[in-house]
């Protein structure tokens, strides 16, 4: 990597003589050395990231009740982000085999690991047991039946903790909302203390140890935590007191970065419910954050490739799509969108497009953006987090390389695919 664009320890995204930078390298390097569309990452913003949330809870809790960070790895899996965050001490939360590989490839011990995949195959399930993971969080009794049945036949206990569903709307998006009893996550409080039972009395190979609870992403109010807190401290009483032994609680993720102007989840707000409510119980406090941790330590590079100009509406073409990044597309949400390099012409109003063959392929409708031209590149903020990981192969586009930025470092941390490897696996049969 040539012409880093040296400026003292910077860190994050920022803007450096009108030119954005990620830490000390140039964007405008970045675009140059490696193409677009490109994820860049910063390695200093997640380690920020999670040193706040381990410190709210630090300064909240008693001593000698560390909670366990399980870092929710659906938001962004590329194995270096999983080493960075094992390095700070983090767990994690994984719903599927892939995931499973991914974290062990990046070194995470199974002991911090948490399955908490929905509809979880006999597949997963062994290789979870195999690699001596910490817990599954049940969702249903079949689930619960199937993990005994192979715990059993590889002669080990699974520890487990039974996922409430809180009947709670938490969350930015409706599709993004799991705790209301009309989602198919979690059990009802019921249906908690029938498998806890069932688990304890009849299935030998499990070890139920607790509950978990996840209600939805992008939650803004500490608030609205708290009537979730109060259902886990109830069930757990009442758990306990038919005998039944509660030692680890899940309390989930959700919280929530900025992309526009939202309020964030004040942390010493949250910290102290948890103190309050959840510290009491003395139990192993487990969490699962996943955008958090990265959503806002990272952005999607695209060049502008045309203007197109109709009777009613200005385009602006980039070559990033819905294939990149889905997510305005899915739950129509906003990503700031901004030109790297600083100009001050008047701004203009742009539908901002990708090259997908669908209406549906947009960034964003009647934005106000300075005045770009083909060639221009434009960065789409607060894409870590559900950004690579939703990408996708639609309209045959291959996928876009990641880049991560540390300080002065740079590295590729995920190639971009080319068109052949694309259709590496595909086959055409000899019959045909
Ligand atoms: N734990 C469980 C059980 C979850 O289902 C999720 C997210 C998390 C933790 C992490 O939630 P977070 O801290 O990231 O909010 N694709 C959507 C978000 C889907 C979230 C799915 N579950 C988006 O782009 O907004």
């Amino acid at each position: 990597m040539t012409n880093t664009h040296q400026t003292g320890h910077q860190t994050g995204f920022y803007s450096h003589n009108g030119a954005m930078c990620a830490d000390n390298v140039a964007l405008s390097d970045i675009a140059e050395n490696y193409g677009t569309p490109c994820y860049v990452y910063s390695a200093s913003v997640i380690r920020k990231q999670y040193k706040a949330l381990e410190n709210a809870l630090k300064h909240a809790l008693p001593k000698n009740n560390k909670p366990l960070l399980c870092y929710a790895c659906k938001a962004n899996s590329n194995i270096a982000i999983l080493k960075l965050l094992k390095d700070l001490g983090s767990g994690l939360e994984i719903v599927s085999q892939g995931e499973l590989v991914r974290s062990i490839k990046a070194g995470f011990n199974g002991n911090t690991i948490i399955s908490t995949s929905f509809g979880k195959n006999a597949s997963e399930i062994r290789a979870c047991l195999k690699a001596g993971i910490l817990q599954f969080n049940v969702e249903a009794s079949d689930e619960m039946e199937m993990i005994n049945t192979i715990a059993r036949e590889l002669g080990k206990k699974a520890q487990i903790a039974f996922r409430l569903n809180p009947d709670i709307s938490g969350g930015g998006h409706n599709k993004i909302s799991t705790g209301r009893k009309e989602d198919k996550f979690g059990n009802s409080a019921e249906d908690v203390l029938a498998l806890y039972k069932l688990a304890t009395q009849d299935m030998h190979n499990l070890n139920p140890v607790g509950l978990s609870m996840h209600i939805g992403s992008q939650v803004s109010q500490a608030e609205t935590f708290k009537p979730g807190f109060e259902k886990l401290s109830e069930m757990t009483k009442t758990l306990r007191a038919q005998g039944f032994k509660v030692t680890h609680m899940d309390i989930g993720g959700g919280f929530p970065i900025i992309y526009n102007n939202e309020t964030l989840l004040d942390f010493d707000d949250y910290a102290g419910w948890v103190r309050d409510i959840i510290a009491p119980l003395g139990v192993q406090i487990q969490m699962e954050p996943g955008r958090y941790m990265v959503g806002n330590a990272g952005i999607l590079l695209s060049r502008v490739e045309y203007i197109k100009t109709t009777p009613s509406r200005k385009f602006m073409v980039l070559d990033a799509g819905m294939n990149d990044l889905i997510r305005p597309a899915l739950y129509d949400s906003y990503h700031a969108i901004k030109p790297i390099k600083e100009n001050s012409s008047p701004t203009q109003t742009y539908d901002i497009v990708g090259p997908i063959c669908e209406s549906g392929d947009i960034f964003a409708k009647n934005r106000e953006c300075s005045n770009v031209t083909s060639g221009d590149i434009v960065a789409l903020m607060s894409a870590g987090a559900y950004g690579f990981s939703m990408a996708s192969n639609y309209n045959s586009s291959p996928l876009p390389v990641e880049i991560m930025v540390d300080g002065d470092n740079v590295a590729v941390i995920n190639k971009a695919q080319t068109i052949e490897e694309m259709m590496e696996r595909e086959t055409i049969p000899d019959w045909l």
